[in-house]
This record gives C-alpha cells, structure tokens and sequence, in this order.
C-alpha cells in the first residue's frame, strides 16, 4: 500500500483498511498452515513462540504495522514492485525498470528468504517472508498506475475506497461478511476445500500452482509478480482508469474481481506453504508432479 492522502482520507472512514487488509493476510495465512508439512508448522510455531492454531494468522498483518513504527520506514517500499508499465493495453514487471535502489517485493522475498535460511529461527524475516507473499498475489502491490491504483477514487456499495484499498480489503469484507480471524479462518476452510477435496475447483489447476526453487528466488518473486500483473489488465483497470474513476464498484467489476480474489489467496497460500517447507525441510509435497496432501 502507498501512501498518499487519499488513502488516508479513506482510512479514516474505513479504520480497518490495511494492505491485503488483516482478513486477506490472515487467509492466506491459515491456507499456508493448513498445506504445511508438520516439520513446518512446528519449526514455524518455535520461531514465532506460538503454538496455537493461529501461530501465522496473527503475525501476517505485523509488516504493516512494522513499516510505520520507528525504524520501520526502510521497509516500507518492500511490500510492492512499481511495474511500469501501461494498462490495460500491456501489462508486465521487469526487475531492472520496477524495482528501485530502495527495494522492491521482489529483492524483500530474496532478502528475507536468505536470511531465514542463514538465521533458522529468526523470527522477523519470517514474519516478512509470510506477509510479502500474501502482498505479491495482489495485482495492485505490482503496478505503478496511480500510485498502485492509490489516486484511484471508487465506491462500493456506497463507501469511498481507492482502488487499492477496495482490492485490498472492501472486496474481502463485502465477500466474507466481516473483518476477525474467525472470518479468515472460516474463508480460508472454504478455499482450501477447493484445493484438497476431490473433486474441488482447484484441485487439478493448484498441482502445478508450485514451481519455484530456492536456488534462484527472484525468478519465483519475478514469476508470482508478473502473473499478478496480469489482472491489472484484464480485472483491475480492463477499460482503462477513467472508466471507474470516481464509480460504484459493486456490480459487474465486483462480480469479476471475486474470482480473482479468491484464486489470488488460495495461490499465495499454496505457495507459502511450500516456500516455507523449502527453506526448513528442503522438500515440499506442493510442487509440480507431487500430490498434494490430504486434509487434515
Ligand atoms: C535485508 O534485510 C535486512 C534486515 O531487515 C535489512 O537491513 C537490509 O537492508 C535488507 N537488504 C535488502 C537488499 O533488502
Ligand atoms: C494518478 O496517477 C497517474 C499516473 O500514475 C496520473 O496520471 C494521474 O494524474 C494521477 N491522478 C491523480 C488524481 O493524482
Ligand atoms: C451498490 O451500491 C449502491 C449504493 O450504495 C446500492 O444502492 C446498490 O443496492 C448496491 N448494489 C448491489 C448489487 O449491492
Ligand atoms: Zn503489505
């Protein structure tokens, strides 16, 4: 999320309004616990000091509370990557154009990664490495227009949001009905049954949603960033931005952007899980070629 003062306009009407919005985070979240191997869960719950269910539920929102507090401003461009380039004629990132000599999403996932992998139990590379990978599934954390779609007035249903923030969090909480953990606790059981059941919409697709390797994480960072990108063209601003500019979003924009939500974090909890299950154990069951686990 930018910032710009009409994003704090809007927060003041929305108090809740985060990036990805604590909902959104907190899903992808309680996907990427409920597909982790259990070596995962249990180093994740050592590093974190948390050994409920909610170990990564609660601390996936933390670098969007970090980023403000003092000595948090360096990391606050981590949580996006400025592609340049001009929806919804063409969309894509190129890492050498889109990410500045003060970072990106994309070296954040690198950086923080690495020292996960360097510093086991290192618990705020963790944290970040959980958040940043719920951020780069939203096609607004990879687009330069308009501040990533911050100067961009809308409505839904009768509420002033920019669009950043309507992608973030007020399509989430007109689909799910709230705004708690218990929310995405209870959306996430519904988008992981997609995943595991027979049978589920995701559930042939979400095989081949895994093919990064930790030998090179900016070309994983890369690749989740420019098929993100993509929705800037088809979903986000398909007739260009002074078509929605200061418009209603709540009927056919909407009805098309729930699909892409829900794939989005279903997507970023997949890959969670297995980026994590890499970094400890090595080896994941989510990749190319490898059942996906049962439900638990
Ligand atoms: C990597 O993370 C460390 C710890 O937060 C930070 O000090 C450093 O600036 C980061 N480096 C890059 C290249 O992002
Ligand atoms: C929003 O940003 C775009 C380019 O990123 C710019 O062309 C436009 O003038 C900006 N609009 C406002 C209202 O600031
Ligand atoms: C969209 O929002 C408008 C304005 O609040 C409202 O009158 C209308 O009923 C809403 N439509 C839907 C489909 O929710
Ligand atoms: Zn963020």
């Amino acid at each position: 999320m930018h910032i710009t003062p009409i994003l704090l306009a809007s927060a003041a009407v929305v108090p809740t309004a985060l990036a990805w919005g604590t909902v959104g985070h907190a899903t992808v979240a309680y996907i990427a616990s409920g597909l982790m191997k259990p070596e995962t869960v249990a180093y994740c719950k050592k590093t974190l000091g948390d050994d409920s269910d909610e170990f990564l539920a609660t601390i996936a929102s933390w670098a969007d509370a970090f980023r403000y507090e003092p000595g948090g401003a360096f990391s606050m461009p981590f949580h996006w990557i400025d592609a340049i380039d001009r929806p919804p004629y063409s969309c894509d990132v190129d890492y050498d154009r889109d990410c500045t000599a003060e970072g990106c999403i994309v070296s954040a996932i690198m950086n923080y990664t690495n020292i996960q992998r360097t510093q086991p139990y290192e618990p705020m590379s963790l944290k970040w490495v959980v958040h940043f990978l719920g951020d780069i599934h939203q096609p607004l954390h990879d687009e330069n227009y308009g501040a990533g779609g911050n100067n961009i007035t809308v409505f839904v249903d009768g509420v002033k949001w920019n669009l950043h923030s309507a992608w973030d969090t007020a399509f989430i909480t007109k689909l799910t009905g709230g705004t708690t953990l218990a929310t995405a606790k209870a959306f996430s059981s519904s988008l992981l049954a997609r995943i595991q059941g027979s049978g589920g919409a995701y559930a042939a697709a979400s095989k081949k949603w895994f093919r990064a390797s930790l030998k090179d994480s900016k070309a994983a960072a890369m690749a989740w960033a420019t098929e993100t990108n993509d929705y800037v063209c088809s979903n986000v601003l398909p007739e260009g931005p002074l078509e929605i500019q200061g418009k209603e979003l709540n009927g056919t924009y909407y009805q098309a952007a729930v699909p892409v939500v829900e794939l989005q974090m279903a997507k970023a909890g997949l890959r969670l899980a297995a980026w994590l299950d890499l970094i400890v154990t090595g080896g994941t069951p989510l990749g190319p070629n490898c059942k996906v686990r049962p439900a638990r």
